[in-house]
């Protein structure tokens, strides 16, 4: 509970202070002790002026999420009221902003009569990525402060501005050199703004920006159409831009009403909840069994990778961009060659498209050290061994790593399939082994899939989740299992879309399902991209292992047969023209696929989109029941992520898991059953699946204990 007394005078100014660690989230004890002084401040006659500033690394953090489901977000003071006593105030409010500013923490600024802030400072109005549009006024008054362009690329995509910025667009009125003069500059603003006759400006009041929009009034459909493609189906975007449309067509008390009603009707919906899940999902899945917050990790100042093909030189990559030295290891040096060639690529493409400086580039380039000299590695804190998918191969690595490795370094492998039990235990230190399971191009994909092996330590687990986080990538603790928790789920959402066609169905059709479900493309499509010469080597590795009932469509293997590899090849499950990445779909495939369909004996049909998309979502469901009921993953919120993360399933639907409680876990378990009873048995329904839909429960509230 905060102090609510921490009025401070400067002469005649009101100095209040925000003091809620850890963020000065805006819950109701906060909003109450700010009320309080204010009034305080407001009665004192010798006070003229006041100044809002905050205790401890920021400013505020912005509302507390927690408040959104148990109602205290709508207990009086609510954030608005007190923005809005605050505009109302015939003596001016200062507020000085430090650290970060976020949702209702940056509102409360806007309402107040100046903002001051130093350097370094973001400020922004992240709610879209809640499913939410800002409900205290934001949309309203930061299009009055820096015009409607770019009120609406901030608010629509999320992101925050630095301070630096915000003072240039005239969102910030002073800029303070340091923290330490922060609260003067204030002050003698506050006291500037007193002096001044009448009562103090108002944003609320300003129209000239709101104006220069009026004269363009192509500008919102304008703004729709650049981000249809990247905002597909998430709503929250496109009523932020009905927000700030609002903003200028709408006196100010409408404006603000019709905002609040959108606040609330976004908030009570299915999306704003999924997103609010996937916010609480992060945070969760840093909780790891048998990790403790004082777990020792250890410090990652030198990395090792095996291997500079495919993966290696994505991950060799990884660990430069983070700023961290790495050397990179083949047999010989025209593979290294070739694969330092590749990254040098890499670096050079992301810089011609604008997103890297050169110099950057050459500072990341210079922190990969190629070498022959495996004993090289000796030295390093992590090593991480990409080498061919071949146990035998990686058995005899890590037996020479464990000969050379210093005692506490951390032994990974990228492996996508195999045991890691198994590797692990070649070598003298097991607990010092664990899974790093990247995903392709590894520079780029967020997922890193932590396979936790028998003996992995505690510490080891502590130590590659934070350096997940410090290469960039959100790092989910899965167990050891075929395939692990990802690919293993991908399986049978592949397999399902082979048989979908076999059954009657076209690449395209499935393909447009999947897209319209909001994922950036479908399994045909992926499928093309990924390569369907690396599809089919999979399957061949996989093939003696494969349960004989356990069928797979023959067209993917045909389509290879055939040369067709693909988007290199321009030929795949599609037709590509030169230089383009658009699928064309192809009467030689669509031959194929009729003849395959009669050599199997399948009289096709007419197959429903809601068909395609239950063949195909709820199988993947059932699987990660599988791999939650074996211990292979400690919550179905981890799953979630894995599948966010690792291949784009729409955030707005929160994850496969959280999907499936959407649904109704007794619905996807019916139809499973259903789909078991006419096809075979890779459809039968998880036992997980089965008991949570007889007693009415959800995989959200489901634990393994
Ligand atoms: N390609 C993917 O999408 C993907 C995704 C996740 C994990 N993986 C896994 O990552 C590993 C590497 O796969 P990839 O696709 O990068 O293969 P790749 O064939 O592109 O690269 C493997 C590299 O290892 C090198 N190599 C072989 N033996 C070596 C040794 N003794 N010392 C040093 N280098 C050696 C090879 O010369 C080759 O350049 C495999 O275990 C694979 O299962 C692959």
């Amino acid at each position: 509970m905060p102090d609510p007394d921490h009025l401070d005078r400067r002469g005649a100014v009101g100095v209040i202070t925000l003091d809620n660690p850890p963020v000065n989230a805006l819950s109701l004890s906060l909003r109450v002790a700010l009320q309080d002084a204010f009034e305080a401040g407001l009665e004192d006659p010798e006070i003229e002026a006041f100044v809002i500033h905050s205790a401890g690394r920021m400013f505020s953090a912005g509302a507390d999420i927690r408040e959104f489901d148990s109602g205290a977000a709508g207990e009086s003071p609510t954030l608005g009221e007190l923005i809005a006593m605050i505009e109302a105030s015939p003596k001016p409010v200062v507020a000085a902003v430090h650290g970060a500013a976020f949702g209702g923490g940056f509102e409360l600024p806007l309402g107040c009569h100046a903002r001051v802030s130093v350097p370094g400072t973001r400020v922004g109005l992240p709610e879209v990525t809640l499913g939410i549009v800002p409900g205290a006024g934001g949309t309203q008054r930061l299009p009055r402060l820096i015009g409607v362009p770019a009120a609406l690329d901030a608010i629509v995509s999320g992101k925050p501005m630095k301070a630096e910025k915000g003072y240039e667009l005239g969102l910030i009125d002073e800029m303070a050199s340091s923290l330490d003069d922060l609260v003067d500059v204030a002050v003698r603003l506050a006291e500037k703004l007193a002096a001044e006759d009448g009562p103090p400006p108002k944003v609320r009041d300003r129209d000239d920006r709101l104006a220069e929009a009026r004269e363009n009034p192509g500008l919102f459909d304008d703004f729709r159409a650049s981000i249809a493609r990247r905002a597909r189906g998430f709503e929250a975007p496109y009523a932020c831009i009905e927000c700030i449309e609002a903003a200028v067509e709408k006196p100010f008390d409408e404006g603000l009403a019709f905002e609040r009603e959108t606040f609330t009707r976004c908030r009570n919906s299915l999306q704003s909840k999924a997103q609010r899940h996937v916010f609480f999902a992060e945070r969760e899945a840093r909780r790891v069994r048998g990790v403790e917050k004082a777990t020792p990790k250890a410090s990652i100042s030198q990395a090792a990778v095996l291997g500079c093909g495919t993966m290696g030189g994505g991950i060799a990559m990884c660990f430069a961009n983070a700023g961290i030295p790495v050397r990179v290891t083949e047999t010989e040096q025209g593979a290294l060659d070739r694969g330092m060639d590749k990254i040098r690529g890499n670096y050079a493409s992301t810089v011609s498209k604008g997103r890297l400086s050169e110099a950057d580039a050459e500072a990341r380039l210079a922190l990969i050290e190629p070498t022959l000299d495996f004993d090289s590695i000796a030295d390093a804190d992590i090593v991480i061994e990409a080498v061919f998918e071949d146990m035998a191969l990686k058995k005899e690595i890590f037996t020479r790593l464990d000969a050379i490795c210093r005692p506490d370094a951390i032994m990974a492998t990228n492996t996508s399939s195999l045991d890691v039990d198994e590797i692990a235990a070649v070598t003298s230190r097991p607990e010092q082994v664990v899974g790093l399971h990247f995903f392709s191009p590894a520079n780029v994909m967020r997922l890193l899939e932590i396979v936790r092996g028998e003996k992995t330590s505690p510490e080891v687990l502590a130590s590659v989740m934070a350096m997940s986080g410090r290469i960039g990538k959100v790092g989910i603790v899965v167990g050891v299992c075929d395939a692990f928790a990802a690919n293993r789920m991908l399986y049978p959402y592949a397999q399902q879309a082979g048989f979908l066609i076999e059954e009657g169905a076209f690449p395209e059709q499935v393909d447009r399902v999947i897209y319209e479900f909001g994922f950036p493309m479908g399994p045909f499509g992926l499928g093309d991209l990924a390569g369907l010469d690396v599809g089919w080597r999979v399957r061949q590795h996989r093939e003696p292992t494969r349960p004989k009932d356990l069928r797979y469509s023959p067209i993917a293997d045909r389509l290879y047969e055939m040369g067709r590899y693909g988007q290199k090849t321009n030929r795949g499950w599609f037709r590509y023209e030169e230089g383009s990445r658009t699928p064309i779909p192809d009467l030689e495939v669509t031959e194929l696929i009729v003849r395959t369909s009669e050599e199997l004996g399948i009289e096709r049909r007419e197959i429903s989109d809601e068909e395609i998309l239950q063949r195909c979502m709820y199988p993947l469901i059932n699987m990660g029941a599988r791999v939650l009921e074996e211990g292979i993953s400690e919550r179905s919120s981890d799953l979630d992520l894995v599948w966010l993360y690792g291949y784009g399933f729409p955030r707005y639907r929160g994850g496969p898991m959280f999907y499936a409680d959407s649904v109704g876990v007794d619905h996807v378990y019916e139809t499973m059953k259903r789909f078991h009873e006419v096809h075979t048995d890779w459809l039968e329904p998880a036992p997980l699946l089965e008991r949570l839909a007889r007693e009415g429960g959800t995989f959200g509230d489901w634990s393994a204990s």
